[in-house]
């Protein structure tokens, strides 16, 4: 029976592309004829752009912040923090790759593409410096993978890919250089622009007045009391470390967070909103899943709950924890059922945050 369901839906999509438009290639596919239109690597629409405009302040940051990093602190600093003067050009180098994907988006979206800003960081050290770059392009990479398929222009998606495809392994080198396990979960997770734009914000002080206003929405921030912190003078800087997670299922968590209505990110443009009702849980975003719990407790901006403990996968008796890495929680007034493809249907049920999780 299942076999005939098989087939029949084989056949079925089968019927549902044109004849094959080249040898070699199954019917289907989008962009691959030789008679599809020749490529423009420029927003489509509205969608697009403002999905490059948020992609291009992310990058103009990781420039910045790259040679921040450098300028602030010295050799011996970073001999401290058991880091060398390698470990030093290798933070140069990425600081290079900045330019070029600031480039490339720069190109894809012509004369009204942003120019790049000032910033206040929170760090005064070595490790802090590398926790922040470890979330910055946690964030970075989360906020593309979460449009990209999306986007009107594929062949925009494309270099944006190429470009991102770079910052992941950024991101996991800050990992290292923090005594992390590098990759301790089978999936990259994907959030969406106003998630990635709400943690981004606070970091921007001031650009140009030209720069074109980014429309996403800013959420009110939400605070994790007790979020594990990664630097450890037990795990130093190595590309790996037999290190378990820094937290487990069903420990405690809690929040804080703000009321909607703040100013934040640059010029006083923009001001945090919500369009949900009231707080019922904490939405868990990593790997493939959104995952809820019940808030406890909950007192004006405040509540607390367990950390979940599922899994992705159980295969042979492998197992994927969802929560082992450096995460998202959002505080939402309903345990919406949403996968990567439709988790913006997420952003009208958002209270606060998110907050980053640093789990793993
Ligand atoms: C790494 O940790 C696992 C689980 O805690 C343990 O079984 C294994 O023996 C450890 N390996 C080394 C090389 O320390
Ligand atoms: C969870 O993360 C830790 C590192 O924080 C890693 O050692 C461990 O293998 C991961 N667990 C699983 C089951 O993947
Ligand atoms: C997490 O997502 C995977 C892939 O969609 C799914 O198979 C699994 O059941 C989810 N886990 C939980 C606990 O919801
Ligand atoms: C999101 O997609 C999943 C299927 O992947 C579906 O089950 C779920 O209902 C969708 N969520 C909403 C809010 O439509």
């Amino acid at each position: 029976m299942l076999s005939v369901i098989t087939l029949l839906t084989a056949a079925l999509l089968a019927n549902a592309w044109p004849a094959p438009v080249a040898p070699y290639t199954p019917s289907g596919g989008v962009g691959v004829s030789p008679d599809s239109p020749a490529p423009k690597y420029e927003p489509y629409s509205d969608f697009d752009f403002q999905s490059l405009n948020l992609a291009l302040n992310q990058e103009w940051i990781e420039l910045d912040l790259f040679y921040k990093g450098l300028e602030m602190f010295t050799l011996k600093d970073y001999e401290d923090a058991g880091l060398n003067s390698q470990d030093r050009e290798l933070v140069e180098f990425m600081a290079e790759q900045e330019r070029g994907h600031a480039q490339l988006i720069t190109d894809m979206l012509g004369p009204r593409a942003a120019k790049e800003c000032t910033y206040t960081y929170p760090f005064k050290t070595v490790p802090e410096f590398v926790d922040s770059c470890q979330k910055l392009t946690r964030f970075g990479e989360s906020g593309v993978y979460g449009f990209l398929p999306h986007l009107n222009s594929r062949p925009t998606a494309q270099l944006l890919l190429q470009s991102i495809t770079t910052e992941a392994r950024q991101q996991m080198i800050f990992r290292q250089f923090e005594g992390l396990f590098p990759m301790p979960v089978w999936f990259e997770t994907g959030i969406t622009q106003s998630m990635a734009w709400t943690l981004l914000a606070p970091y921007i002080a001031t650009c140009p007045d030209d720069n074109p206003k980014i429309e996403w929405q800013n959420f009110p921030a939400l605070d994790i009391i007790d979020n594990p912190w990664a630097p450890d003078p037990a795990y130093p800087p190595a590309i790996t470390h037999n290190r378990t997670a820094l937290s487990t299922p069903r420990q405690k968590v809690s929040f804080t967070w703000e009321n909607p209505g703040k100013k934040v990110g640059y010029n006083d443009l923009y001001t945090t909103s919500t369009s949900a009702g009231k707080p019922k849980f904490a939405a868990w975003i990593s790997q493939l899943n959104t995952t809820y719990t019940p808030l406890n407790d909950i007192s004006g901006n405040s509540a607390w709950t367990y950390q979940p403990d599922g899994t992705v996968f159980v295969i042979e008796g492998y197992y994927d924890p969802i929560v082992n890495e450096t995460m998202f929680i959002l505080i939402t007034d309903t345990d919406l059922h949403v996968t990567p493809y439709n988790i913006s249907l997420l952003n009208d049920h958002v209270v606060a945050g998110p907050a980053i999780y640093q789990s793993g």
